[in-house]
């Protein structure tokens, strides 16, 4: 039946029936705030170029968190700065590290948040890449598991719920699932960057994190070398089965708006719970825009996540999670 016996306005009419027939929903439990730990204490470093997004020191992220807890959001992901930079990034397992400290410290004070630690090598090692140099300035894969282990195992013992690897290397969540087991902590869970594309709109958080890649003479010269092409589909939903194969509780997809149709698809191939990584290029954007009077943060923020859920994100990680969590009070 067409028009004039079809009016899809009937359904659009008054607040009450679009309510009603609404296909998404988001709400602050479905999202994850990212937070910046820094060594120190009573330490708090705005992020220029990620306004409303600061540095914390172990003491004020604690706080945070239970702030975070109590607007309703349910999962905090934490990533850690450290005092000094290495070759081979041997700061991400120290056991008394940002991250490790925090970890302890917000599930001491806050253990109904899930706490999640981002699980990568660019923010302590010297040349900023995601894991070892080989001779060739390449990273090497192989030499890298063994260190990303070591540090889901320090994350693990400190008594992280979820551990979320980030660099990008093949085999990562076989390894991590393994030492974990092995370590005896079977009960950590690992949220997969299964399909973590080459993407620019990383800038603001490498600001954050300190953790842009150098480039020269013996260094691989970007991140294209590890995170995905942004031209390609097929290999982001190959990329998820694989690490479901190995071992992922979660499977996640990064950025999120420019890759909805990436995530509309690793949804309909994998059956565990999907993430969406609403990225800090696209926070920046959103915040830069509204404070020049070019959009109006609430609607744009709200459609944004309301969009990553109708592409198939049952989780979202956004650096919005408290501002939206604050206006749904
Ligand atoms: C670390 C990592 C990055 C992000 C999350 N984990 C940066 C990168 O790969 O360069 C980006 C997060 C964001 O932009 O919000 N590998």
């Amino acid at each position: 039946m067409a028009f004039p016996a079809t009016r899809l306005r009937r359904l659009r009419k008054t607040r009450g029936i679009r309510d009603l027939v609404r296909e998404s929903h988001v709400s602050p439990a479905h999202l994850v705030q990212p937070m910046f730990v820094l060594p120190g204490d009573s330490r708090e470093e705005p992020v220029a170029s990620m306004p409303g997004v600061s540095r914390l020191s172990v003491d004020r992220a604690v706080a945070e968190a239970q702030h975070l807890h109590e607007l309703g959001i349910s999962a905090v992901l934490l990533f850690g700065l450290p005092e000094d930079k290495d070759e081979t990034g041997s700061g991400a397992w120290d056991a008394d590290g940002a991250v490790q400290r925090a970890v302890a410290a917000i599930k001491a004070e806050t253990p109904a948040l899930t706490v999640i630690t981002d699980v990568c090598l660019c923010a302590y090692t010297s040349h900023g890449h995601c894991g070892v140099l080989d001779r060739q300035g390449d990273v090497d894969n192989d030499e890298t598991l063994e260190l990303l282990a070591r540090t889901a195992i320090s994350h693990a013992a400190a008594g992280a719920d979820a551990v979320a690897p980030s660099d990008m290397m093949d085999g990562r969540v076989g390894a991590l699932r393994a030492a974990l087991d092995e370590d005896d902590f079977p009960n950590t869970a690992i949220v997969a960057y299964s399909a973590k594309f080459a993407s620019a709109f990383y800038g603001p958080f490498r600001d954050a994190a300190d953790s842009a890649p150098a480039s020269g003479p013996g260094v691989a010269e970007d991140r294209r070398g590890y995170q995905m092409d942004p031209a390609n589909a097929r290999e982001a939903v190959r990329e998820a089965q694989l690490d479901v194969e190995e071992g992922a509780d979660i499977v996640m997809v990064k950025p999120g708006l420019p890759y909805l149709d990436v995530i509309r698809r690793v949804r309909d191939a994998v059956d565990t719970p999907v993430a969406a990584y609403n990225v800090s290029g696209e926070y920046a954007m959103v915040k830069a825009a509204a404070a020049a009077g070019y959009l109006d943060e609430r609607a744009a923020v709200t459609e944004t996540l309301l969009s990553l859920r109708r592409a198939g994100a049952d989780i979202i990680v956004t650096y919005h999670a408290k501002d939206f969590a604050t206006w749904n009070q």
